[in-house]
């Protein structure tokens, strides 16, 4: 079957074309736009497989021809390459071991008043804009800064330096086009400089952040500084525009479900965590994971025989809507994860992964939208969507999805 991830239809709704191909089997050879074919794997039980399978590979195949890194902006690029999710054990398993001294589920939770705080100031510059009678954008107010402001607390990046960093990694996640020539070589030069500089200062003087716990060289195996830049790159891309596109896909959901939301409010210490696990196995903000090389014949069952050598994309929001372990699958219901009994309750969705590679930054991820969201509709109990859902426009391409704008305004 053909694939164009860039058609506008597909991107913001790519679930029939998904349901399509599960029918198929294990894994279906699709062919892209550009000519090339790759495996799609729709399906829970075959995408859990392939995601905790040592025969698929996270390494990047060499590519014949790669220009050599030889600008100040492809070497800074070029640094992005050494972390984790590009990587298989035991390199990988090394590199993960020392983020879980950061991670830990202490620590993340004791950033939840710094969460607070930093939504509850975004809302109140929503709220005076919505009050003046403004439409605002309520991504680029409040889905995309939240979780570039919360990184910047856990690699303890200066409160002055943080718009510089929201505006380096704003460029250097959009599409050169898109901004004025040399715009997003000169962010990855800048945010290359100042994370350096960042790694000599926390190696001076540590701070409480999570970065300062990772930088402490006294562990065993500690990471160098070409170790160090990746992984804080890696935290810095791999956690914005996940959460950025699990708040906007939450709020677009509840201000389409008004009952969903009454239901939240009405019942605040177990619902909102229901509402971010059924947004995140509804609208996957991952829709795939990362790509997988064969690195020998895999039968993957069902009749599905991956040669040696191709690329096999698991495409987590599908397996996510996979009917044979979700019931009613393309229904937002949040109720399924309040289940009493573990019989009823659905199997664990896969957007954060599965196996060696399953999201480090899970629980942050959590703790952002379960803090922000109730914050967001509490101060905001009047605010309306100011566009026509099934008109918003989604980012093209098979690797995160939400959407791009969510015009809001408040009802007066
Ligand atoms: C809703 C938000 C998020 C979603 C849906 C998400 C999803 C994922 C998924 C699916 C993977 C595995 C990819 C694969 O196997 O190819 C992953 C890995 C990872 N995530 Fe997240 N993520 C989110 C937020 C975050 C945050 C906030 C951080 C850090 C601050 C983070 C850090 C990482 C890291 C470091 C990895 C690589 C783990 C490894 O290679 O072992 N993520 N994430």
């Amino acid at each position: 079957m053909r694939l164009d991830p860039a058609d506008p239809a597909f991107s913001h709704d790519p679930y029939p074309y998904y349901a399509r191909l599960r029918e198929q089997g294990s894994a279906a050879r699709v062919e892209l736009a550009n000519g090339t074919h790759a495996w799609l794997v729709t399906g829970y039980e075959p995408g859990r497989a392939v995601l905790a399978d040592p025969r698929f590979s996270n390494v990047p195949p060499q590519r014949a021809g790669r220009p050599k890194p030889n600008s100040p902006a492809r070497r800074a690029r070029a640094c992005l390459a050494r972390h984790m999710l590009n990587t298989d054990a035991p390199d990988h398993t090394r590199l993960r071991r020392l983020t879980t001294a950061a991670f830990a589920p202490r620590r993340v939770d004791a950033l939840r008043p710094r969460i607070d705080r930093l939504a509850t100031g975004l809302i109140a510059g929503l709220a005076d804009r919505l009050s003046a009678g403004e439409t605002v954008d309520l991504v680029d107010a409040f889905a995309f800064p939240l979780p570039i402001l919360v990184i910047s607390e856990v690699l303890g990046v200066p409160e002055a330096d943080r718009a510089d960093l929201r505006e380096w990694t704003y460029r250097v996640g959009s599409p050169a086009d898109a901004l004025p020539k040399g715009a997003v070589d000169e962010a990855w030069v800048r945010l290359h400089a100042y994370v350096s500089l960042l790694i000599v200062e926390k190696r001076r003087t540590p701070g409480e952040d999570l970065f300062s716990v990772l930088i402490d060289d006294s562990a065993e195996d500690a990471l160098d500084d070409g170790e160090l830049l990746a992984m804080a790159f890696l935290l810095l891309f791999a956690g914005y525009e996940t959460t950025m596109n699990l708040l906007a896909s939450a709020s677009l959901l509840l201000l389409t479900h008004p009952g969903e939301l009454t239901a939240a409010q009405r019942h605040p210490d177990t619902h909102w965590a229901a509402v971010v696990e059924e947004t995140l196995r509804y609208d996957s903000p991952l829709e795939g994971a990362t790509w997988r090389r064969a690195t020998r014949t895999v039968h993957l069952g069902g009749g599905a025989v991956i040669p040696a050598g191709d690329s096999v994309l698991v495409v987590l929001a599908a397996a996510n809507r996979d009917p044979q372990h979700f019931p009613q699958p393309d229904e937002f219901r949040p109720s399924r994860y309040l289940a009493a009994t573990d019989a009823q309750r659905p199997a664990p969705h896969v957007a954060f992964g599965h196996g060696p590679h399953f999201c480090v930054g899970s629980r942050l991820a959590r703790l952002e939208a379960t803090t922000a969201l109730p914050l967001l509709f509490d101060a905001l109990p009047d605010l309306r969507l100011a566009a026509d859902p099934t008109q918003l426009p989604y980012r093209p391409g098979l690797l995160v999805r939400g959407p791009r704008t969510l015009p809001v305004s408040i009802s007066r």
